[in-house]
């Protein structure tokens, strides 16, 4: 495994991470019981995985607390998250601390490394700012949690506008946000000011549905190319990234999309969302391999890089 400062937190995180949530929800998503879920975990903390995302929402914090029972505490670095709102509705700030005191409890430990707000959007962002971080810092100073995080409701916010703020106000030591093969908006609008500011980054929708489920990326293209956003050979192939996949290249689709994002300037922890041992490893194989080759990614920013919002869909079963 391969280890980077989180920015400010200082706190040294593996490039991959094992993300909880999402469709897999480490399995359970997929059916599998919890016994097999924690099996899947500890497999990642063997392999030198120490960041663990979880959240309030996603029903698997309890699994995560006995997964990491079996190793020191300060081994892994472990994030959870609160949603400020129900259904938009504005919860108040008493809630949000419920939700973390209930995360402690779930996870079964004394604190949390990162404590984020979950799918904030523009609307949101001054409430979280105002109103939800100033009580928070309090619970902070009592030990509860070490650094605070905010994410991105990405399929929501394509522009990421909530994050384009959220990166100059100090108070967010981390950021989550999406970021993948065709959907490159951070590096231009979120990345440059993360660098400057020394924050901490999580990447989410890397591979998500379009680069993981059959059909789903020519489907789009055809979309993309009837809307004149991609040239139209692209949509008359079966097999539009095919270019990314050579000797000397990537060796998959999945393949490319872990590898292009994990060597992109800003990035700190890719995470990854999977039920399956098989994929856990080939992502982590993936994130330490080297970057795509030039050519390949001079090629991806030219087709794709005035493209906004591709990939970011939503789970099948929650909001974000
Ligand atoms: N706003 C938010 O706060 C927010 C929103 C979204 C996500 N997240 C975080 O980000 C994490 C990652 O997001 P994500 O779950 O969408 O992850 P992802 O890595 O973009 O996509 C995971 C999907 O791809 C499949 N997959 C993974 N590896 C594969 C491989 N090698 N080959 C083929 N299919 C593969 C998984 O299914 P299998 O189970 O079959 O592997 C799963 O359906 C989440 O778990 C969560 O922690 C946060």
């Amino acid at each position: 495994m391969e280890y980077v400062t989180l920015g400010k937190t200082g706190l040294r995180v593996s490039v991959a991470g094992l993300g909880c949530g999402g469709n897999s929800q480490v399995g359970l998503g997929h059916g599998k019981t919890e016994a097999e879920a924690i099996a899947l975990v500890r497999e990642a903390l063997d392999m030198g995985v120490n960041v663990l995302d979880t959240a309030a929402a996603y029903g698997t914090e309890a699994l995560i607390g006995k997964a990491i029972k079996t190793v020191p505490r300060d081994r892994v670095v472990l994030a959870t998250k609160a949603s400020i709102h129900r259904g938009g509705v504005r919860l108040p700030p008493t809630q949000v601390v419920a939700s973390l005191d209930n995360s402690l409890r779930q996870l079964d430990t004394d604190y949390i490394d990162v404590f984020q707000l979950h799918v904030v959007s523009p609307a949101l962002y001054d409430y979280a700012f105002n109103d939800i971080a100033p009580v928070l810092l309090r619970e902070k100073e009592k030990g509860k949690f070490r650094h605070l995080g905010i994410t991105e409701t990405s399929p929501n916010d394509h522009e990421q506008r909530m994050l384009q703020r959220a990166v100059h106000d100090e108070v967010w030591e981390v950021v989550m946000l999406g970021f993948n093969l065709m959907h490159h908006n951070a590096r231009a609008k979120v990345f440059p000011h993360t660098i400057a500011n020394r924050i901490g980054t999580f990447l989410m929708f890397v591979v998500r549905h379009i680069f993981s489920q059959p059909g789903r990326l020519e489907a789009k293209m055809r979309e993309l190319a009837d809307a004149g956003q991609v040239p139209q050979w692209l949509a008359e192939t079966d097999n539009p990234l095919g270019f990314l996949i050579h000797a000397g290249g990537a060796s998959s689709l999945t393949d490319a999309a872990y590898r292009f994002v994990r060597h992109e300037p800003g990035v700190h922890v890719v995470l990854f969302g999977t039920g399956n041992v098989d994929h856990l490893r080939a992502n982590i194989a993936s994130l330490l391999k080297p970057p795509l080759p030039v050519a390949d990614r001079q090629q991806l920013a030219e087709l794709f890089g005035h493209l906004l919002g591709v990939g970011l869909e939503l789970p099948y079963h929650s909001q974000a």
